[in-house]
Parts: structure tokens; C-alpha cells; sequence
């Protein structure tokens, strides 16, 4: 018998991604979940640029820490993503430190700082690495006394701070740094250049790992303008990875709240630059951000994605690297003789 010729198929919708027939489709589901990044505001007015200005000293100056050796760009180096780029960073004295460096690129959007959301702004968070024995080791009073020990800073923080009697403080130190990293923002990435209507700024393969990371539940997490870093949920909400993903000694939030239910918790990490800042996960024990996706939807949704699959998410992702801000390295005031020397 002849065999018989199938019915045609009806003419597939060319559909950009599973379920969106248009890009007007997919923005629209995209615009509801997301936000853009804005280029930073110019200085409002002459005491906020010269806090800016301080900022940059102050995040450069490596006599903020004891050894006169780590500045916070040892740690967040503006020039590769805001991150050192290790597992886990290196600070004091060669000593490891317990977790990796998240980058200080758009952290003003996040809700709260650091893996476990201890610190409730950009400022607070600025007061810790210093103190940190395993990352600046130094004393608020060291610290203001290296300050006061050279003009040019007596003099910029009295510029920054003009209505304090005095203006060398530790909490105006925090303050201008902060000032200085809500600068550090990454506007024009594809992602955000597709979200203002430019069609071809992502590719297909791209669309195709959004319309994947909003389907599958990835952005029930990672929303707003940062992709995440605002709420917080159990590393493994499925199924816990293993130790050497999420060593045992490092509870999250727990160590906050000290609630049970905090256990493993942590801030959904902020995805904006992503692909610039591996190491992943608060352990910096995955270099690949292929690996990270396959491991994020097997422990937080349970879910075994395609090879295919995870590499459009990867490409996706990919699409949230934005415009790196062009930081120039400041001059730094020249040490005196009242300076505090270098303790070993
Ligand atoms: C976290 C800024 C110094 C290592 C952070 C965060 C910010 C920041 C904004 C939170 C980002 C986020 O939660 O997404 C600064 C500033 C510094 C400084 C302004 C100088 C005053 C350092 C140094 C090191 C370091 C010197 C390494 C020795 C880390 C690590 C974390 C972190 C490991 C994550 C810690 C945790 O979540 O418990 N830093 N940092 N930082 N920084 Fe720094
Ligand atoms: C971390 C992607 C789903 C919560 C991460 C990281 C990536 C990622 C790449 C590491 C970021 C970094 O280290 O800088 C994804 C993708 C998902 C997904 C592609 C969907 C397949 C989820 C869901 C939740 C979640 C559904 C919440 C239930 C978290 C948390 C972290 C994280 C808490 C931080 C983990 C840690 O402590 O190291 N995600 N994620 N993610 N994500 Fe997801």
C-alpha cells in the first residue's frame, strides 16, 4: 500500500522563544520582572563630588589597612568586574578568608550587603573589611589617625563634610566610600539595551535562555534591577549540594538571625556582570557559569535542564555584562612623619 502522505502540519508561529511569539512578548513579560540600569547621576552638587572624590582615595589607599599592604580594591578590583577574581579572598597576613568577594558593581541596588545580608547599606558594610582580621585588620582610630596625618585628607574631608566640627571621622570615611561605589554602576548591557527596543541587541540563542530563566522559576529569585540581592532562601531548597559547594561550617543567615529556619540561607546573588566574576557561589567553588546554572536548577528547583538549555541561560546571563566604569587610579596624599608605619 501506498503510504500516505501526512496531512501538512499546521505553519508553525515562528515563535522567538518557547512561549513569546514577538519580542514585544517577551519584554513585556521581561519589563514586569527586571529593571535597567541607569547611567550614575552627575554630582548633585560640590560636597557630593567632592565626597566621590574622598571615596576613590579612601577605596585605593592601602594604608587603611594595618600591613599597609590591602585597600578594598585588593579585594574588588575595578578593573576585572569588582571582584579579586579567588575562591575565597586573601587578606591579612596570607589568611584565607571564609568566603569569595562579591563585586562592589551595582551593590546599591542591593536590599543589604554581603553573602548573608549582615549589613543593612553600602556604608554600614564599608566599616567592616577594615576592622576584619582576616581582611584589613586595622581600628577605626588608626584609621582616623592616618587620615589626620595628611592635609590633603584633613582637607577633603572638610570640603566633604563642611557642617561637622570634625569632619576626620571613621563614619565619614564609611560615608565617602559609599558615596564613591554608588558611582559604580553598569548601565548598557544587552540585556537592557533589548529592554529600551533594540531588537538585535540579544541574540536569538539569548532570548531563548530569558524566556528559560523566567519560565523555570530562576527569576521567582533573581528579579529586580540586580537580578537577586534582595531576599533570601536555603542553598538547596530541592536539594542540598555537596561540601564542597556549601561547606558545612558556613550556615548563612543562620549566623545572623539565629533561627532555625535560616539554616543555609542566603541572599539570592545579584546576576548583573556575572559572567566577569567567576569564581561562583559564596564557597567560589565553581569557575563555570554553565556549572552554576545546571547546579542552581538542580538545588533550587529540582529541575534537570538540557545541556542546550543551560548554555542559552549561560548566553543569557552572559547578557547581563554591562558598561565597566573607567575608574582612574587617584593620586593618594603623600605619607608624613605623623603617619602610623606599617605594623607586621
Ligand atoms: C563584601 C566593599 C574591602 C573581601 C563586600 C561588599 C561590599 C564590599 C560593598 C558586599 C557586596 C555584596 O554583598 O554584594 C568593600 C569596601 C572595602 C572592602 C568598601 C574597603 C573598605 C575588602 C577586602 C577584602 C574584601 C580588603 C579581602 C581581603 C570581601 C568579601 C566579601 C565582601 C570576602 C563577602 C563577605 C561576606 O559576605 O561575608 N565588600 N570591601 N573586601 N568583601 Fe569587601
Ligand atoms: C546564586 C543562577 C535559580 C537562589 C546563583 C548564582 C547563579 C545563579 C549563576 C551564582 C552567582 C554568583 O556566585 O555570583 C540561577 C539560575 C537559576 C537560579 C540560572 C535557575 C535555573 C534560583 C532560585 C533561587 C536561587 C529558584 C531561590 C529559591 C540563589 C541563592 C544564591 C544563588 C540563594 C546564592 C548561593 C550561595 O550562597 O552561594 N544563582 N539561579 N536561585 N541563587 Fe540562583
Amino acid at each position: 500500500a501506498l503510504a500516505q502522505q501526512e496531512p501538512a502540519a499546521p505553519a508553525e508561529a515562528a515563535e522567538i522563544a518557547p512561549g513569546y511569539a514577538t519580542d514585544a512578548d517577551l519584554r513585556d513579560a521581561a519589563q514586569g520582572l527586571f529593571g535597567v540600569i541607569l547611567p550614575a547621576a552627575p554630582p548633585a552638587d560640590g560636597i557630593e563630588a567632592a565626597r566621590r572624590e574622598l571615596g576613590a582615595q579612601l577605596f585605593f589607599d592601602p594604608r587603611m589597612s594595618s600591613s599597609g599592604l590591602f585597600s578594598c580594591q585588593t579585594c574588588h578590583n575595578v578593573g576585572m568586574g569588582g571582584v579579586d577574581a579567588l575562591p575565597t579572598s586573601i587578606g591579612h597576613g596570607w589568611q584565607k578568608g571564609p568566603r569569595n568577594a562579591p563585586t562592589v558593581y551595582n551593590a546599591l541596588f542591593n536590599a543589604a550587603q554581603f553573602w548573608d545580608g549582615r549589613a543593612a547599606d553600602l556604608a554600614e558594610q564599608a566599616m567592616g573589611p577594615v576592622q576584619a582580621a582576616v581582611e584589613m585588620n586595622n581600628t577605626p582610630d588608626q584609621v582616623v589617625a592616618t587620615l589626620n596625618s595628611m592635609e590633603p585628607y584633613r582637607e577633603a574631608f572638610a570640603a566633604s563634610f563642611p557642617d561637622e566640627a570634625e569632619p576626620v571621622s571613621f563614619a565619614n570615611f564609611a560615608t565617602a566610600i559609599a558615596e564613591f561605589e554608588e558611582t559604580l554602576v553598569t548601565p548598557g548591557a544587552a540585556f537592557d539595551r533589548w529592554v529600551n527596543g533594540d531588537d538585535a541587541a540579544m541574540t536569538p540563542e539569548q532570548k531563548r535562555g530569558l524566556a528559560l530563566f523566567m519560565d523555570s522559576g530562576c527569576a521567582g529569585c533573581h528579579n529586580g534591577v540586580n537580578f537577586g540581592g534582595h531576599d533570601y532562601y536555603p542553598f538547596g531548597v530541592v536539594e542540598r549540594p555537596g561540601a564542597e559547594v556549601l561547606p558545612e561550617g558556613d550556615r548563612g543567615r543562620f549566623a545572623v538571625t539565629e533561627t532555625a529556619s535560616d539554616d543555609y540561607v542566603f541572599r539570592a546573588a545579584p546576576l548583573r556582570n556575572v559572567a566577569l566574576t567567576p569564581p561562583y557561589f559564596h564557597s567560589g567553588a565553581v569557575w563555570s557559569l554553565p556549572e552554576a546554572v545546571d547546579i542552581m536548577a538542580n538545588a533550587q528547583l529540582g529541575t534537570e535542564l538540557a545541556e542546550a538549555d543551560i548554555g542559552a541561560i549561560a548566553a543569557f546571563l552572559t547578557g547581563l555584562t554591562g558598561e565597566q566604569p573607567q575608574v582612574p587610579h587617584p593620586v593618594l596624599p603623600p605619607r608624613t612623619d605623623e603617619t602610623p608605619l606599617p605594623a607586621p
